[in-house]
């Protein structure tokens, strides 16, 4: 059977560490209440000449390398970002340009803090129907750009970074194949005055700035992502126990606390790295990830979960043997 098989994976943030108590000295607020809340004690922020597409590219070099892969021969790119360099063309259009491939198919896709799910469920499909033989998949975002650094609500609670795999198409067969065995993707635009920027092209003509009613986010988060996660798991016959580990969007220590609970998985299965990068939005699964292979923790034959939710609502979970 073919499927889509992890081959490298890479990641990319910016220079400048910004703590807590750095953001308390710009708005009313203190490192107990953030980490407290929601597990965070630093975050990156770009610097101007550091982009979605420049931080994208360099996660890309990396996830590259390990595959041990020439960038020529990828002949798809999707970049999940809600933080594009221009409103077009699509940054992973500029990504292909600087890794010196050409010809193949390039494209953004717009799901933010699923961004990166919907990018990993379209990249299989694409590769299993022979569209594509091998596939970068990208989640990059700079949402310092889109924050309210008066809104004490929201400001504290991002970080820019990026993620990167490469996926490649290969015949599996046997009990352990290798690749992604099942995906499962999911949207409710009813929500989406919960979590917003208020401005747009076709609208106010602005890029606008974040709004997020939190505490509403919170409770959908843990409900949606513990069915997506079983629905996934049913779909491959398989169940908790199975799982090595889960790789989640890390929005809030407290909702990957709850959903692992939800889930009766062990906290020491969840790789959390919310605490360093704070939400980074499409890049946090994809920089939790890498994280995760480079410090030797996921392993050839591990079978990971990755999940996310985020604005629209949209949420996904995909679940694959390393
Ligand atoms: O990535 C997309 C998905 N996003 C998420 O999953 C985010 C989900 N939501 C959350 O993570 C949490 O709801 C937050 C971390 C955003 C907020 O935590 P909370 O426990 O839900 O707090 P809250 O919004 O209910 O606010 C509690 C209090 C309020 O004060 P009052 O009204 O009780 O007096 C806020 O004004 O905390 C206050 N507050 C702050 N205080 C100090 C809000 N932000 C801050 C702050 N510093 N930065």
């Amino acid at each position: 059977m073919l499927r889509s098989v992890l081959i490298g994976t890479g990641s990319a943030l910016p220079r400048q560490a910004v703590s807590n108590a750095e953001l308390a000295k710009r708005v009313d607020t203190s490192d107990e209440w953030i980490v407290e809340r929601t597990g965070i004690t630093n975050r990156y922020i770009a610097a101007p000449d550091e982009t979605t597409t420049t931080l994208a590219t360099e996660a890309a070099r990396k996830a590259i390398e390990a595959a041990g892969i020439e960038a020529a021969s990828i002949d798809l790119i999707i970049l999940a970002t809600a933080t594009p360099d221009q409103t077009f063309p699509a940054s992973a259009t500029l990504v292909q340009a600087n890794l010196g491939c050409r010809g193949g198919i390039a494209f953004d896709v717009a799901a933010v803090c699923s961004g990166f799910l919907y990018a990993v469920g379209v990249a299989d499909s694409m590769l299993r129907t022979g569209m594509a033989r091998r596939a970068l998949v990208i989640g990059a975002e700079t949402f310092s750009r889109i924050l309210d650094w008066e809104d004490r609500t929201t400001c504290v609670l991002f970080g820019d970074g990026a993620g990167a795999i490469v996926l490649e198409a290969q015949e599996q067969g046997g009990e352990t194949q290798r690749g992604i065995l099942a995906t499962r993707l999911h949207a409710d635009g009813t929500h989406n005055q919960l979590l917003y920027v208020d401005g747009g092209p076709s609208t106010t003509g602005t890029v606008g700035k974040l709004r997020m009613k939190g505490r509403e986010v919170f409770r959908h988060a843990v409900v949606n992502l513990a069915e997506v996660l079983r629905e996934v798991l049913d779909e491959a016959g398989l169940s908790t126990d199975d799982l090595d580990w889960l790789v989640p969007h890390q929005a809030n220590a407290r909702i990957l606390d709850a959903t692992a609970k939800k889930l009766n998985l062990s906290p020491d299965k969840v790789v959390m790295t919310v605490a360093q990068h704070a939400n980074t939005s499409a890049a946090s699964v994809p920089l939790a990830l890498d994280q995760a292979v480079r410090d030797g923790r996921i392993k050839v034959g591990d079978l990971l979960m990755l999940e996310a939710m985020g604005g629209g609502f949209t949420w996904g979970a995909s679940l694959i043997r390393v």
